[in-house]
């Protein structure tokens, strides 16, 4: 079986945050199931210059954008077994950064289209297309539609995940008819037509033969009004083809024993765990007290991630026994909220903002709790990572942090972490305050440990469901 990804970003090629961590893991995951994976990318200018060096030109063809015949080189290199294809035109992809621009539209159209058009260019056409969010929304669309009578592409079948519904790719009406050329039968209610403007989410779930998304919780929770983002009409319509599949970690990536990142390297040792939270206290400038329990948060700064919550509960928290630590990128007005407590509470917060895959590796190992109070997390990554690194989750029970926090129960002494329901500064206070009680009590904090060790959070069974999807539409 040969499966071709469309992604936006790739670990450890570009990444922003959990997609490309996904992107990167789980064709290896397939692959050693005999799942022959190619992904493809946009050649961003950030790709970095050692990936960029070994990447090999393979082809050139042209991609045509309305009126506009634009540039399209195919290059393509390898990395462990994965064969990597990078979309390359300067234009489009060598800016500063990823993703924001004005000319969205055109950026990811233009992708959509040269992923189809590199097809003929590459060996064997794939039996599989798996597209990943609003970015590559647009190919199921238009192998329907515009390739639908092209020899080769008859045959290939097409899987949609949905990583996060909130980011839709919705544009004018007037841009994307341009940039697709097509006709007003294009944009009616059972096509593009989103609220009389365009959506790229919308081609991807009408189009796609398959609907996945990326926890059984949130595949519940986005065909509800609250969790919809509008377009949980669509996906209750879908509904009998969309599945839920939790995600997993790389975990040879995220591995505390093999992190290069650490001060300390460990498995189960608490003790050795401590080491790396002195380490991170001398780098921060934050007292040094292997004792203090550390909370970590290594997060997009986003109304997502319910840092709006965690606002109104902060100076509450800092009264304290604690020491909270913050890496973020993102929304300013965040930035400055958790700036602001940190500048008055320097003994006990300290901040990074910016991305920083090695600083954050320390703080998933430094910290004894980590807090992800989420409004809605389609899976999450992050709390499975703390857990690799025998942190313990304080999480709000929503998708997918619902799917793999269990709430320690005292009595049975099961539970893998805390969690809380409403979304309040209160229920936040309440449940990290319960979860500092546990930390002072040994038994009982090395119990929530070991369950959490229990676990393997890796790839293994979720690749399995992916590769039993992907026989059922090949058939
Ligand atoms: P999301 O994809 O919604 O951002 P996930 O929990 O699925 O959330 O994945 C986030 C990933 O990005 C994790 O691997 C996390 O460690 C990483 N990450 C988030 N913000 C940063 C940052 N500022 N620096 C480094 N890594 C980050
Ligand atoms: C999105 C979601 C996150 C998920 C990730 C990978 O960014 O916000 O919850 O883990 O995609 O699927």
């Amino acid at each position: 079986m040969k499966v071709l990804f469309a992604a936006s970003e790739a670990m450890p090629i570009i990444k922003t945050g959990g997609l490309a961590d996904v992107v990167g893991a789980l064709p290896k995951a397939l692959s050693r199931k005999g799942v022959e994976v190619t992904v493809v990318l946009p050649k961003y200018g950030e790709i970095p210059e050692d990936i960029l060096a070994r990447a090999v030109k393979i082809a050139e063809t042209e991609v045509q954008l309305g009126w506009r015949t634009q540039y399209c080189g195919i290059e393509e290199f390898w990395q462990d077994g994965i064969r990597y294809v990078l979309i390359d035109n300067e234009f489009y992809f060598k800016r500063g950064y990823l993703y924001g621009y004005g000319d969205e539209a055109e950026r990811f159209a233009f992708f959509s289209f040269a992923v189809l058009e590199a097809l003929d260019k590459l060996e064997e056409m794939p039996d599989i297309i798996h597209c990943h969010d609003w970015q590559t929304g647009l190919i199921p669309f238009l192998l329907r539609t515009k390739y639908k009578h092209r020899a080769g592409y008859t045959h290939i079948r097409t899987v949609f995940t949905i990583h996060n519904l909130q980011y839709q790719g919705v544009f004018s009406r007037e841009v994307l008819q341009d940039l697709l050329a097509t006709g007003d039968n294009s944009f009616t209610q059972d096509s593009l037509d989103f609220y009389g403007a365009g959506s790229c989410m919308k081609a991807g779930l009408l189009f796609a033969d398959k609907l996945t998304t990326v926890s059984p919780t949130y595949a519940q929770e986005i065909q509800t009004e609250a969790f919809g983002e509008k377009l949980d009409g669509v996906i209750r319509q879908r509904s009998g083809d969309l599945r839920g599949i939790l995600n997993g970690i790389d975990t040879d990536v995220y591995d505390p024993m093999k992190d290069p990142h650490l001060a300390a390297a460990y498995r189960n040792s608490l003790t050795k765990k401590r080491l790396n939270k002195i380490a991170l206290q001398e780098e921060l400038g934050l007292p040094l007290n292997g004792s203090v329990p550390m909370i970590g948060i290594v997060s997009r700064l986003t109304g997502q991630k319910g840092f709006d919550i965690l606002a109104e509960a902060l100076y509450s928290l800092m009264q304290e026994n604690l020491q909270l630590v913050v890496l973020g990128a993102g929304d300013q007005a965040i930035e400055a909220m958790l700036h602001d407590t940190c500048m008055n509470n320097r003994e006990k917060m300290a901040i990074w903002f910016g991305f920083n895959e090695s600083l954050a590796r320390r703080i998933y190992a430094a910290s004894d709790i980590y807090l992800m109070p989420s409004r809605f997390e389609p899976c999450g990554l992050s709390q499975m990572i703390a857990l690799r690194y025998r942190t313990v989750p304080v999480v709000r029970e929503t998708g997918g942090l619902r799917d793999t926090v269990d709430s320690y129960n005292e009595y049975t002494g099961t539970g893998n972490g805390f969690s809380f329901v409403p979304a309040t500064a209160h229920d936040l206070l309440f449940t990290v305050r319960r979860a500092l009680s546990f930390y002072e009590n040994d038994e009982a904090w090395r119990k929530i440990i070991a369950n959490g060790a229990k676990k393997d959070y890796g790839w293994e069974s979720s690749a399995r469901q992916y590769q039993q999807l992907y026989r059922e539409i090949v058939s």
